[in-house]
């Protein structure tokens, strides 16, 4: 990602209807094009590194149809690099639901357009529902990683100066794979992962330039860093390196009062608490299975940001939040906003100098 920041910030979820937040509030993320547009223009910019979408096929219902409009990420992308100098913007692709050959050309021509600022985050998908509505099975988990490698490993000989190929693997048999162009500036696009099973993560250290993790609520930030020394140990011992990302959920407020109020409006009193419990219906977290106490939580967890980091306060806490994470060993964080529009221009302007003088990015308004 382009920049010389060593922390980089992205956006997550902007495709998606409502965002990261399952809440009902009328103000919630339109998700429509011409707001994707307007937002990844300003993150452009405000120097934000990056936009990362989220691969969602069918909203999970309630009373906003959570996430039940959502652009095809790789199409999203190719329209918003059109639109930007120096943005990074990912497609996120579920391997099995689409042929590795076609997303290799998909791919190439997302990174022509954006000369070489195009990503992929594969991930292998996880959401039954979603595989049914394609007529695809939902393989076991460890076979769903070797069926992503063999996946990617053709995806990558496509990319390659080779010619011609033949492919002889467990799930592909490909004979004399031809694919041309190649990716922009004999370079590749950033690969990420987000696995987060250590099977996962094995596959993020083989194959990845970057792994994302999330902070869950049950771990402390002192095992956040414990986890991100263990997943650069291995990948050292594995003779490569990689960069670990985390999620964040913004509110950030003149005061902390008004941003512990807003979060309060929005994330709890004006959740919508039937799309949060299919999503956790779907994870098997339900009453029955949990404790009150630990549903309670787990309930708002999800409300918050699918299970993103709460950053919630005025611009001075945002921004020391942000920088704890950064002393952590994180490369960057994708953030989201109940509104992007309406809530990052308050952020450039708050917390971007402010990390600017702590020293983890440059002062760059563009
Ligand atoms: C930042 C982030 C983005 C993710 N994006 C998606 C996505 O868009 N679609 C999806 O099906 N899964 C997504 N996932 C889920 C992961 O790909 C992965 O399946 C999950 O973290 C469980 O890890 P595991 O596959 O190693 O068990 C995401 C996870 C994270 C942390």
């Amino acid at each position: 990602m382009g920049s010389t920041n060593r922390l980089k910030l992205g956006l997550f979820g902007a495709n998606c209807s409502s965002g990261r937040a399952v809440t009902m509030v009328p103000e919630r993320w339109s998700g429509n094009w011409s707001d994707c547009v307007k937002l990844a223009e300003m993150a452009d910019r405000a120097g934000i590194e990056f936009m990362l979408p989220i691969g969602r096929w069918k909203g999970y219902g309630g009373e906003t149809d959570y996430q039940g409009a959502t652009w095809e990420t790789v199409a999203w992308a190719c329209g918003l690099l059109a639109e930007t100098k120096r943005l990074t913007v990912f497609g996120t692709v579920h391997a099995p639901l689409i042929p590795p050959l076609i997303a290799a050309k998909q791919f190439v021509t997302a990174d022509h357009i954006g000369k070489g600022r195009f990503g992929l985050n594969l991930v292998c998908g996880w959401n039954e529902g979603e595989f049914e509505m394609f007529g695809a099975t939902l393989r076991d988990h460890e076979t769903r990683y070797e069926y992503a490698q063999e996946w990617l490993d053709i995806v990558r000989l496509a990319w390659s100066s080779q010619e011609d190929f033949d492919f002889d693997g467990r799930f592909f048999k490909l004979t004399g794979v031809r694919a041309k162009p190649k990716p922009f500036g004999e370079t590749r696009p950033l690969l990420m992962n987000a696995g987060a099973s250590t099977t996962g993560q094995a596959f993020a250290i083989r194959n990845c330039d970057a792994l994302f993790s999330t902070i869950s609520h049950r771990i402390s930030l002192e095992e956040m860093a414990a986890h991100i020394g263990q997943v650069q140990a291995l990948a050292r011992q594995a003779g490569s390196a990689i960069d670990i990302y985390t999620v964040g959920v913004v509110t950030c407020r003149p005061t902390s009062g008004e941003a512990q109020d807003y979060y309060r409006h929005a994330i709890i009193d004006n959740a919508d608490w039937a799309a949060v419990d299919n999503i956790l219906g779907m994870r098997k977290i339900t009453p029955q299975t949990h404790s009150a106490q630990e549903f309670r939580r787990l309930r708002i967890h999800q409300a918050n940001g699918m299970g993103g980091l709460p950053i919630v306060g005025d611009p001075d806490s945002v921004a020391r939040d942000i920088a704890q994470l950064a002393g952590l060993g994180l490369k960057g964080i994708a953030v989201s906003f109940v509104n992007y529009l309406d809530e990052l221009p308050y952020f450039c302007a708050e917390v971007l100098p402010r990390l600017a003088r702590s020293g983890l990015r440059e002062s760059d308004a563009g």
